[in-house]
Formats: structure tokens, sequence, C-alpha cells
């Protein structure tokens, strides 16, 4: 039987969730967005309907009272909608008291997720080898508004973590000699250059490189419907890297 999906947020993502849904098994039985008019406008058990598991991507405004609303009512949920990580505990001991289940995350791409998971055992390989050193390059289109990108922090945390011979990242020019324990994490913004991140491995010897490039904003919708899939007759609070470690055991 498909999965029915309740959509909170009924925008770019929404929409991509409800064309791609078929192809993962599910249907989208309700959509929810006070600004489009084929949707409801409020969160509620009848306007929920029949859905199995509702997803959030609606706006950071809002996704708390959401959160809420659809705890209360004992729905499974998806929150791809970020500007709440300040209340993840407070969110964790409501979903564990209602004993239902919720899946959230800032990335939903299962690609960057299993790119940062060979990440993590590909640094722990290397650092038992110490002619190998590591870097990182990130690319991305010119109108970005951060610079690293969150996916860079990330990956130099992961490296920080996994490498015991580094120790602090430099992410600008540095204008001198790199120290052995600085990580070079280079950024660079041009033109419609799609979202690239590198992490290499480098000896006297040879060159590794892992490479992930974005092709659409459909993998964030890919890992959604996963997700809503996944959580549906599961009770407990996840991060959607969590669910991937999960499937990858
Ligand atoms: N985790 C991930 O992998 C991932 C990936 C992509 C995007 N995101 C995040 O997901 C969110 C949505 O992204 P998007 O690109 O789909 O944005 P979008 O196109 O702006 O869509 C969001 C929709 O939700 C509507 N909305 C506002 N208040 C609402 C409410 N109370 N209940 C339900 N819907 C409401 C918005 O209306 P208005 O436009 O009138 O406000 C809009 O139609 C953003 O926070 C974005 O950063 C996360």
């Amino acid at each position: 039987m498909k999965t029915r999906l309740c959509l909170i947020g009924y925008g770019k993502m929404g929409k991509m969730i409800a064309s791609l849904a078929d192809s993962r098994d599910c249907e989208v039985v309700s959509s929810i967005d006070p600004n489009s008019p084929q949707s409801h406008a409020h969160i509620t058990a009848e306007t929920i309907g029949n859905a199995d598991v509702c997803i959030d991507f609606s706006h950071p405004s809002v996704v708390l009272s959401n959160i809420h609303k659809v705890i209360a009512l004992g729905k499974p949920l998806i929150v791809g909608t970020t500007g709440w990580s300040g209340h993840l505990e407070d969110i964790r001991h409501q979903v564990e008291k209602a004993g239902t289940g919720l899946v959230y995350g800032a990335n939903f791409s299962i690609g960057m997720s299993v790119f940062t998971h060979i990440v993590t055992e590909a640094v722990k390989a290397f650092d038992h080898f110490d002619n190998y050193d590591i870097f990182g390059l990130e690319m991305h289109h010119n109108q970005k508004a951060d610079s690293p990108s969150g996916t860079a922090l990330e990956l130099s945390k992961i490296i920080m973590e996994n490498c015991s011979r580094k120790a602090s990242t430099l992410f600008d020019t540095a204008y001198r000699r790199i120290e052995p324990h600085e990580l070079h994490f280079a950024s660079i913004r041009a033109g419609s250059i799609p979202g690239t991140h590198m992490v290499g491995f480098d000896s006297e010897a040879d060159t590794i490189e892992l490479v992930h490039r974005v092709r659409s904003r459909d993998g964030f919708a890919y890992g959604a419907l996963q997700a809503a899939k996944w959580i549906v007759g599961r009770q407990g609070f996840y991060s959607f890297s969590q669910m991937i470690s999960e499937l990858l055991c």
C-alpha cells in the first residue's frame, strides 16, 4: 500500500515532493499552506486527514509551531525546514512523551549523507598513514549567500574529529606556508557552478579525490520521501544522518 503524505508547506520543495511521490510508492492526500489556493490553511486533525505521515518544508518562522501541532495530533513528521536547532532537546522530549516519530535535517540529500559517511571512513583510514595530507575544496554559483558552505563546515569538523594530524581549519588564503596541523579547505564562487564538495588525500605517490556534485534539488525530495516511508511505524527522534547510518548498518 502507498504511504499517504500530508505536505505542510506547498512551495518549491512541497511541489517537488508531490511530483516525485508516486515514483517512491507514496501519495499526497493533503497539503497545508495558507498561501497556496489548492491547500488547506491550518494544521488540524481534519486537514491532515488519513495521512500516515506529515512532511514540513514551510518557513523558519512557522516551523516550530507546526511541529508542536503535528506532535499534539500524534502523527509522525519529517522536518526539512531549518531554523529551530535551538529547540532540538525540547522537541525530542515531546516526541518521546507522545510516543510518535520525527526525522529532521538541514540537508535531506541521500547522496550527501552517504558521501559524508564515505569521507568519515576515508579520513579514519588515512589517519593510519602519515605520508597522506588532507585538503578540502567547495565550489558554488555566485548567488550563494554563505561562504564557506554549511557542508564545508560540517566536513571540516568530521576531518578534525577523525584525523589526529589536523587540529584547525584554514578556510581563507594563508599568505604564508601552511602549518602541518592545519587543514586547508578552500571556497570558490563563480557563475552557475553546481554545489560541489571535494575532500582529497595527497601523498608523494598519489592523490585520492572524493567529490560530491549536486545535479538538482530532487535529491532533497527523494531523501524526504525515503524518511517518510522509514518513520511510519517507528517511534523516536532522529536526525536524517542517523537514519542513513541505520540504513547502512
Ligand atoms: N532540509 C533540506 O534538505 C532542505 C532542502 C531545501 C529547502 N529546505 C528548507 O525548507 C524550507 C522550504 O523551502 P522551499 O524552497 O520549499 O521554500 P518555499 O518555496 O518558500 O516554500 C515554502 C512554502 O511554505 C509556505 N508557508 C508559510 N507559512 C506556512 C504555514 N504556517 N504552514 C504551511 N506552509 C507555510 C510558504 O508560503 P510563503 O511563501 O507565503 O511564506 C511557501 O509557500 C526552507 O526553510 C528551506 O531552507 C530544506
